[in-house]
């Protein structure tokens, strides 16, 4: 099974990424050369073919415009060459908080729900963080007041309560403890703010897998919340992701010895990538992505990273990237940084190919495994592209 991806620019032969096997992608350029929409290509060959889940981070919302058929005559005219005719989506679009709230009203959901997309609400469990990963939120460290208490109180919870415990169980927990009252206090008031983001269940708890839908593209919402101080996009991205990794941890563990899983193999797309996985600076998100991209083919977990700085993306996951498709670059650093991945194929000229490549959507495609490099013609979207500016 292949993703088409476009066209070879020399020989006009079409060319096709496989799909059978877990791929980590790069998709990289400066701003404007065709990042997102290239991306978006390879979520719609995907769809097409339905056997994976599909799994959309999308810092700027601008993927559920997925839902409608592309609409530029001169995109949909070209399409014919490859085998495809405009059409739109299935999209399940996920909104961490209340979509009514964070979409600001009512009337906006419905017009976007008339559109196509089906809009859920996603909301994080607290057990769905580690005692470390509730520290780390809140920059507190373990050996100090605040951060051994917090650490304490959610571990507590969860010995106690399982999984099923809510905010304000890590409250109780924590004003029955011995301990200083300011420190108490300050770690109440951090559980009040963690309120207030309402971004955590409120009343039962939910498997963040009940959200996923395995036959529409899914589609996270990120533009909703601020990226702020308590990176909360981060947040949601590592709670996804680990979950995702441990439900198909266990379901590799069941297809090999034979048993019924349904638990389908798991695609990740992240725009944006270098704030979620950045080099230099810690997230919350970055370890598991890390993770992802280094253990994660044998659990059948694959990952697509879109970047206009890959200078800017941690070279752990960058060095995973077997395939890397390079849209026009102009700085030297991030040239530097793609360049640092060459291998004995490719030409010691790189540069001067990078630096030919033009008109949106014509790239450089780098596939380590087949060693090549072909210059490529991305194909139109059968959907609509967001992200014109107004
Ligand atoms: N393969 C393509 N065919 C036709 N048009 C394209 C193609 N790729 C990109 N474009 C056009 O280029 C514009 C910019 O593309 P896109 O939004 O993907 O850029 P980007 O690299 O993601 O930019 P940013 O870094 O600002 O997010 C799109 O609106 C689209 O119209
Ligand atoms: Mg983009």
């Amino acid at each position: 099974m292949h993703l088409l991806i476009g066209k070879d620019i020399d020989d006009g032969n079409m060319f096709r990424i496989p799909c059978d096997k877990s791929q980590r992608v790069l998709v990289c350029g400066k701003t404007g050369t065709g990042k997102s929409y290239t991306m978006g290509v390879l979520i719609e060959e995907l769809a097409n073919i339905g056997e994976d889940i599909i799994l959309v981070i999308d810092p700027q919302g601008i993927f559920w415009t997925m839902t409608q058929p592309n609409e530029v005559a001169k995109e949909i005219d070209s399409l014919w060459e490859f085998d495809r005719e405009a059409k739109g989506f299935n999209l399940n679009l996920m909104v961490p908080g209340d979509p009514v709230e964070r979409y600001g009203g009512e009337d906006v959901v419905e017009e976007m729900e008339r559109r196509g997309p089906k809009i859920q609400g996603l909301r994080l469990n607290p057990s769905d963080l580690s005692p470390e990963m509730w520290c780390e939120l809140f920059n507190l460290d373990i050996n100090e007041l605040q951060g051994s208490m917090l650490f304490k109180a959610v571990r507590t919870c969860y010995r106690k309560l399982g999984h099923d415990f809510l905010l304000d169980d890590i409250t109780a927990t924590v004003e029955k403890m011995r301990g200083l009252d300011k420190t108490k206090e300050a770690i109440l008031r951090k559980i009040e703010m963690a309120h207030d983001w309402q971004l955590f269940e409120e009343s039962r708890y939910r498997e963040i897998w009940e959200i996923l839908l395995p036959n529409a593209v899914n589609v996270l919402d990120l533009s909703v919340i601020a990226q702020g101080r308590y990176g909360l996009r981060n947040l949601v991205v590592a709670v996804l992701a680990n979950f995702i990794f441990r439900m198909r941890t266990i379901a590799r563990r069941r297809e090999e010895l034979g048993l019924t899983t349904d638990v389908k193999k798991v695609w990740i797309f992240i725009d944006e990538a270098h704030n979620f996985c950045p080099s230099g600076s810690s997230t919350l998100s970055k370890e598991i992505l890390i993770r992802w991209a280094k253990e994660g083919r044998q659990p059948g977990l694959s990952l697509v990273v879109a970047s206009q700085q890959p200078s800017a993306l941690s070279a752990e996951v960058l060095t995973q990237c077997g395939i890397r498709i390079v849209h026009r670059i102009t700085s030297k650093a991030d040239y530097r940084a793609i360049n640092a991945l060459s291998q004995d194929f490719l030409p010691d000229d790189l540069q001067s190919y990078i630096k030919l490549l033009s008109s949106k959507g014509q790239t450089l495609i780098i596939d380590d495994e087949l060693e090549k490099m072909v210059q490529v013609q991305v194909h139109p979207r059968q959907s609509a592209h967001g992200g014109a500016s107004a």
